[in-house]
């Protein structure tokens, strides 16, 4: 949500800037601007749409050797030139870029800036006004800036320029995500690594509420209370190819194709010499010492918290609820005595899943992390974690994530239920099991073609959607309806079969596609039944069976895997037809309206 890159060193830093905001578009892409300073010159320049129209406006001879750049999602104030960022204060002495939410902005501008002239309608404005009236008052830099935190309530990740101070840039942050990327004669800030990984590999993090005051050569890092932080830097991993769309026209369709390679990295990643699933043991033993299991997680995540439901549930004995992030933090229900909770979050850094964190924390209980950004705020904030290794997911709609979420919670399953003696986790052969499910999903991400054609079928000019399932199924139906209203902005929801006749089945009309996943045998003739009745009131069915349960007419058969495991082949044409669908609807795949991948606002 919003994405940050500055730059201090020797070079041009537009290049730098327009370079990293492009790898950081994922987090919002409404409008975005740059900051250049130039000895005691600043250049901003701001433009509402893409990074590429951005880069348009910029031109080749914006110059500066120090520079900041916004990519924004917008929160306060419409997306507009005007609300883009860089701002500047009312002298045009500090700019500043922001990512995160001030709580506290309008009473702070009611209580320190009356009279002050506004530009914008945004609570990052407030920030930066604040720091020039209290360098006004006579407070160094530093100090003002210092002191401008110490009022914020919220969240932000900042970077700052001070026209007086040209060799000099300055950063902070409170539950955002923001780095320090360090080189030779030259340091970056970006909100991630992978903004800045064509110039280094190596970072700094920064904890909330420390001040970053970054020098070409030099790097000082200190509390608010001005005390010196000390902190060795790290090496990233990711491969800057990782991050690269190569010959695919959408990084989602590349992320959808790299879902049987990550199954055989993950298989990999938990085996231990042996051969046989291993998880940490400090993990293990958060699990086992739990009597229940909170899952809390947002849009895909949750869902894939459904499907860790059942195999926890099934394969370890131990019960779990799943709980929507955004409505647990503040609607708690009871809880039971020794919980553990489990966040399961692809990026690690979605706000509504913090908040819970912060919480539950707070409570004094036990938390474990399941992400795919090893490093991120959740990883670091929670007691345990575990790594999906999916690689970077570019795309705003997830696929690898989930399927990779799917596969590990059920090696925590597994891994759990052996551990407690369960029968079925022991006679349940894992590392085989997901390898035959690798290639189920290969032969599913080669079915573009068929599933291309379905979507022209189906989608290529309806109003509405359904997807409907049981049991798993039913889970891999409400993600297969985020995923096709996400890209396709087809109204679509996915739906307990069963429940259908008990209202919503009203929406039935002449033409309203409805998907049906077929997967488990004790379910197949209900589900059919379910399909009967919406046909009978006009609709177009597709139904995707499991070999062994299809019949004639299905549209398309998934090959067989374990019961447990089906969300993980199921979902793929599901992702695929969301795809295709988007297609044929001229959506921008990767970077649908009004999203953004990583939420880093409540
Ligand atoms: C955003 C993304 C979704 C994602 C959700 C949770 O809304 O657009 O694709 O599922 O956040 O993200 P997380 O990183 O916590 O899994």
């Amino acid at each position: 949500m919003c994405g940050i890159v500055g730059y201090i060193g020797r070079n041009n830093a537009k290049e730098i800037l327009l370079n990293g905001l492009e790898k950081l578009e994922y987090r919002g892409y409404d409008s975005a601007g740059i900051a250049l300073l130039d000895h005691e010159q600043v250049t901003v320049i701001k433009e509402k749409g893409r990074i590429a129209d951005l880069r348009k406006k910029v031109g080749n001879e914006a110059f500066g050797e120090v520079g900041i750049g916004h990519t924004r999602w917008a929160t306060h104030g419409k997306p507009s030139e005007e609300n883009a960022h860089p701002h500047q204060s009312a002298s045009g002495r500090f700019v500043i870029v922001h990512n995160g939410v001030i709580e506290n902005y309008a009473s702070l501008k009611e209580t320190y800036l009356e009279g002050a002239l506004f530009k914008s309608d945004t609570d990052t404005e407030v920030i930066v006004q604040l720091i020039e009236k209290f360098a006004q008052e006579g407070l160094e830099t530093k100090e003002a800036i210092r002191k401008t935190l110490r009022l914020l309530h919220g969240s932000y990740a900042i970077c700052v320029i001070d026209k007086n101070q040209p060799d000099t840039l300055f950063a902070a942050k409170n539950k955002s995500p923001l780095l320090i990327g360090t080189g030779t004669n030259f340091n970056v800030i970006a909100s991630d690594a992978m903004a800045v990984l064509k110039e280094t590999s190596e970072f700094i993090e920064i904890a909330d509420e420390e001040l970053v005051i970054l020098k070409r050569d030099q790097i000082e890092i200190e509390t608010l209370d001005g005390e010196e932080v000390e902190r060795a830097p790290f090496t990233a991993t990711i491969d800057a190819s990782d991050i690269e769309k190569g010959t695919y026209p959408h990084y989602m369709l590349k992320e959808i194709d790299e879902q049987p390679a990550v199954m055989r990295r993950i298989i990999q990643a938990y085996q231990n010499d042996t051969g046989e699933i291993s998880v940490d043991q400090a993990v293990l033993d958060e699990l086992l010492a739990s009597d229940r299991v909170y899952i809390i997680a947002c849009g895909t995540s949750s869902h894939a918290g459904y499907v860790g439901k059942v195999l926890i549930e099934r394969l370890a004995g131990i019960p779990v609820e799943v709980h929507i992030s955004s409505e647990f933090g503040y609607n708690m229900p009871l809880l039971s005595e020794n919980p553990l909770f489990l966040f399961i979050t692809q990026s690690g850094e979605t706000a509504d899943s913090r908040q819970v964190l912060v919480k539950v924390k707070e409570m004094g209980y036990r938390t474990l992390t399941l992400t795919n950004v090893p490093g991120s705020t959740l990883d670091r904030e929670a007691d345990q974690a575990m790594y999906l290794h999916a690689g970077p997911e570019i795309a705003v709609a997830s696929t690898k994530a989930y399927t990779a979420q799917v596969a590990v919670l059920s090696i925590l399953a597994v891994a759990a239920g052996r551990a407690r003696g369960n029968k079925a986790a022991i006679q349940f052969d894992l590392v085989s099991e997901l390898g035959i499910a690798a290639t189920a999903m290969e032969a599913m991400v080669s079915s573009k073609e068929l599933v291309e054609h379905i979507a022209g079928e189906f989608l290529a000019t309806t109003r509405n959607a359904f997807f409907i399932g049981r049991s798993v199924d039913y889970f891999v139906a409400m993600e297969a309806a985020l995923k096709l209203k996400e890209i396709s902005y087809i109204q679509t929801e996915g739906f307990a079969s069963g429940e259908l006749k008990h209202g919503t089945i009203a929406l039935i009309e002449d033409e309203t596609p409805v998907f049906a996943i077929i997967t488990q045998e004790n379910i197949n003739w209900n589900i059919r039944g379910n399909v009967n009745e919406v046909l009978a009131r006009g609709a177009n069915a597709c139904i995707f069976a499991m070999e062994g349960l299809e019949q004639p007419g299905d549209q398309l058969v998934l090959p067989h895997v374990h019961e447990l495991l089906t969300p993980l082949v199921s979902v793929i044409p599901c992702q695929l037809l969301a795809y295709y669908a988007a297609l044929h609807r001229d959506c921008d795949v990767d970077k649908p309206r009004n999203l953004a991948k990583s939420v880093t606002v409540e």
